[in-house]
């Protein structure tokens, strides 16, 4: 059977070249794996899935294990996603069957369709969080070090305008806390997901609910929280502070973090996803209610 891509991840043709070559060998590399792992898809369970950045079909292996093929484009955040599956070895996180990290291919167990989206988000943030014990194992050597990302994301804020559309302070906030970070030994020593955010966790049959699509970084688990705060970010309009102070509270406490650190670490983030967002409008119209969010969240958790 011939893999088309969906509609949602073609789109995906106009972020650019690599985005349209990827996309051009997609239905080639596939139907290649498909025949080198002895897979076939599973035509019982309806259409192809993906994500911003990958292509995910379900298939039987060929003893009629129910799996996952993940096809992801080439890219240096997803490079060790094999490495931390095969790590966790299923411990809270999806099960890895077979990859090739060369070619980003991952054969998964298959979960089921249901992630966190729907659930109550504090309980879905309990969950999260109950999830980060197993997950922040020793960081295996081949990660790259979380310090070395936040030294250069720094200095990039360190080097915005003062007129740049965003509190000043909050930017002076966030280079200092930065720096610190940077600087301190507890930044690193853990493997952390990366992207633990609602849809990146699925239900399933050994365990209610399991990781999935690791951006591996040696870090420190207390970076772990902010994509619960800004994902999901609509239902918390009728009480922004309220809400995201909740949310916070509720991992710092099923995770047992260290509070101040863990605030510190989403003023951090929402200031480099400020930057990202300032970066990119260089070559597009500039997002202002991403912007205005990743400055109230900021705030939210300091007030
Ligand atoms: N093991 C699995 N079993 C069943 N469905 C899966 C499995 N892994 C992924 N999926 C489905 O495919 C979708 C995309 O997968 P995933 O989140 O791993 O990649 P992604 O979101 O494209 O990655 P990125 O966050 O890098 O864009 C998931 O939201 C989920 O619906
Ligand atoms: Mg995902």
């Amino acid at each position: 059977m011939a893999v088309v891509v969906p509609p949602g991840l073609e789109a995906q043709r106009a972020l650019g070249p690599r985005w349209a070559t990827w996309l051009d060998g997609l239905p080639r590399l596939a139907a290649d794996v498909l025949d080198e792992w002895g897979l076939t898809i599973d035509a019982d369970d309806g259409t192809p899935r993906h994500g911003f950045c990958s292509l995910v079909l379900p298939v039987l292996t060929d003893d009629g294990v129910p799996a996952a093929l993940k096809l992801h484009l080439p890219d240096e955040e997803s490079e060790h996603e094999a490495l931390a599956l095969q790590r966790w070895g299923g411990d809270g996180a999806v099960r890895l069957l077979r990859a090739d990290p060369r070619r980003f291919l991952l054969l998964l167990e298959r979960l089921h369709p249901t992630d966190l989206r729907d659930h109550w988000d504090l309980e879905a943030c309990e969950i999260v969080a109950g999830l980060y014990g197993r997950l922040h194992v020793a960081a295996p050597p081949q990660l790259r070090p979380l310090t070395g990302y936040v030294e250069r994301w720094t200095e990039g804020l360190a080097a915005l305008p003062r007129d740049a559309p965003v509190p000043h302070r909050l930017v002076e906030q966030a280079v200092g806390l930065g720096r610190s970070f940077a600087a301190d030994d507890a930044s690193t020593g853990r493997m952390i997901h990366g992207d633990l955010h609602y849809e990146n966790v699925l239900a399933a049959d050994r365990e209610p609910w399991l990781a999935i699509d690791p951006k591996p970084v040696n870090g420190d688990p207390h970076y772990e929280v902010a994509p619960l705060l800004w994902n999901r970010w609509d239902e918390l309009a009728h009480d922004v502070r309220g809400g995201v102070r909740r949310r916070f509270e509720t991992v710092v406490d099923a995770a047992g973090l260290d509070e101040d650190r863990a605030r510190d670490w989403v003023v951090v983030r929402m200031m480099h996803n400020a930057l990202w967002e300032l970066e990119d409008a260089e070559r597009r119209p500039l997002d202002r209610d991403y912007l205005t969010m990743c400055v109230t969240l900021a705030k939210a958790v300091q007030e």
